[in-house]
């Protein structure tokens, strides 16, 4: 935690309680951060290593858009490097050379070469080679897949329809069969997010009164990290899932799973304590639409696109939810005692 005059900021790494600072006598004063030079060299390099994750890095493309918008980020790049050196190597020249001074016909064309010729036909080409990385999606096209995402302060409700009817309701991660066409519904009720899974491809804005479509078509099997990509509130950092893809046969099980009501399990404990107000379990606890969707809660591999899922971080997280994800709506259960605050956690870890 940092301290100092009359700010006080609230961790914003996740981690278990066992390494929680309390009290004031840990936080460090602020001002001693802002100058210490080291503090700074680490945070660029923290910065500039997660950028490298390949679960989450545009250069690591996992479906044919993404490796198109990967491709079109080397031409530029290589593009915006001989262009700086030609510049730079100009600049050098006309500072350095000692010749005579150019005739006026001369200097007009250096300007009319460099200056209208030479962009515009840059420009044109750039332009050009960017249309045809357009994706050539006709009108009648129909997806494989429709997969509707509803951004809200700061999760995702993920609803897949059923191909004979219905639906079925998951949130913070998505799950896509390899080399489907997916297209994806996006929607939201508050403010405006932006849905990216930077491997699969570009991203796309959410917005209240609207509904965009995403068309993306995943074909290596893998976890990929998704987020927000649009400041949508205090938790728009948090705002993150996973996108698992599976082989088409390994989703159909995973689908027909999730088309199931839950595992039998006993609610007592869940309905004592009023989770039932905000969240559905089909089959078990059916009034709650508010937050997540929570039949199949135990198969998903994090809580609420932050926490991995295990019994101590879920524990941790309804004990006081707002430390992993500022401003979340779910309040905290820290007034629960421990055993009942167990038995909700055991009942959550049976709905595989
Ligand atoms: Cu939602 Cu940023």
């Amino acid at each position: 935690m940092l301290c100092g005059g009359n700010i006080s900021f609230r961790r914003l790494v996740p981690h278990q309680s066992t390494t929680r600072l309390k009290g004031a006598d840990d936080c460090i004063p602020i001002h001693s951060v802002i100058r210490n030079r080291r503090i700074w060299t680490g945070t660029v390099i923290v910065m500039m290593i997660g950028g490298c994750v390949e679960s989450q890095s545009v250069l690591h493309p996992a479906s044919d858009d993404a490796a198109a918008i990967t491709r079109l980020f080397w031409v530029m790049t290589a593009g915006a490097a001989v262009i700086w050196i030609m510049v730079f190597g100009a600049a050098i020249f006309a500072t350095l050379a000692h010749r005579p001074k150019s005739s006026e016909r001369t200097a007009e064309m250096v300007i009319l070469g460099g200056g209208v010729i030479f962009p515009t036909v840059t420009l044109g080409a750039l332009l050009v080679y960017g249309l045809g990385l357009l994706p050539d999606w006709g009108p009648s096209d129909a997806p494989d897949i429709t997969v509707r995402v509803h951004a809200e302060q700061y999760w995702w409700r993920v609803t897949y329809e059923s191909p004979g009817g219905g639906e079925v309701e998951a949130a913070n991660e998505v799950v896509l069969p390899s080399g489907a066409v997916v297209d994806f519904v996006l929607t939201s009720p508050d403010v405006i997010h932006s849905f990216w899974i930077p491997p699969l491809g570009g991203k796309m804005d959410t917005i209240p009164g609207r509904v965009n479509l995403l068309r993306l078509r995943p074909n290596v099997p893998g976890t990929y990290q998704g987020i927000c990509a649009e400041f949508c509130g205090d938790g728009h950092a948090f705002m993150a899932f996973e996108a698992h893809v599976l082989e088409p046969s390994e989703f159909e099980r995973w689908f027909a799973t999730q088309q199931q009501p839950a595992e039998p399990a006993d609610p007592t404990a869940f309905l004592a304590a009023g989770c039932g107000g905000c969240h559905q379990i089909r089959g078990l606890v059916e009034q709650g639409s508010i937050g997540p969707d929570l039949t199949h809660f135990a198969s998903r591999s994090t809580i609420a696109g932050v926490l991995d899922n295990t019994p101590d971080a879920l524990r941790e997280w309804l004990h006081d939810p707002s430390a992993f994800k500022p401003d979340v709506r779910m309040p905290g259960y820290a007034m629960l005692p421990d055993d009942e605050l167990n038995a909700i956690v055991a009942f959550l870890e049976q709905l595989e």
